[in-house]
């Protein structure tokens, strides 16, 4: 049994509502309730949190230290593009990663295309909408129970 936890940045409380041509028609809820429920089928402890702060985030990623989570799927959102606060804290916790965008970022502007996560993520998933975080959970399951 692994501890899972997906982090989510700014903005990405509107999802659903938020250009849905971009980003897509559900909302932040519907998916990770999916992923809660494949987690919990798949016998691992899930849980998430979306946050707009960055200092907020950093704290959350402390806490899952403290907590023993095992690995973290992580949406930065806009903070992907310019938090090194954030990679600090990745990089302290030692927490394997996965990093997730709902769309191609590097198909997309130029300021998407740097990442502060990437290096340090296990991998990076982009651009299969709220299908990303499925992709990512289901390669964190297939680790443990290859
Ligand atoms: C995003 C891509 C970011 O560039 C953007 O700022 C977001 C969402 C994505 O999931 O595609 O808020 O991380």
């Amino acid at each position: 049994m692994a501890k899972i936890l997906v982090l989510n940045g700014p903005n990405l409380n509107l999802l659903g509502r938020r250009e849905p041509d971009l980003y897509g028609y559900r909302t932040l809820s519907e998916i990770m309730e999916e992923l809660d429920r494949f987690a919990g089928a798949c016998g691992h402890e899930f849980a998430w949190l979306q946050e707009n702060s960055e200092g907020v985030l950093v704290e959350a990623i402390h806490k899952a230290s403290a907590d023993s989570v095992d690995y973290i799927i992580f949406n930065p959102a806009g903070y992907t593009h310019t938090s090194v606060a954030l990679r600090d804290a990745m990089m302290a916790v030692q927490i394997p990663f996965i990093e997730v965008h709902l769309t191609p970022v590097a198909a997309r502007e130029p300021f998407r295309q740097v990442s502060y996560f990437s290096d340090i993520a296990l991998g990076v998933i982009t651009g299969f909408r709220g299908e990303s975080y499925m992709l990512a959970l289901q390669a964190i399951i297939n680790t443990i129970d290859p």
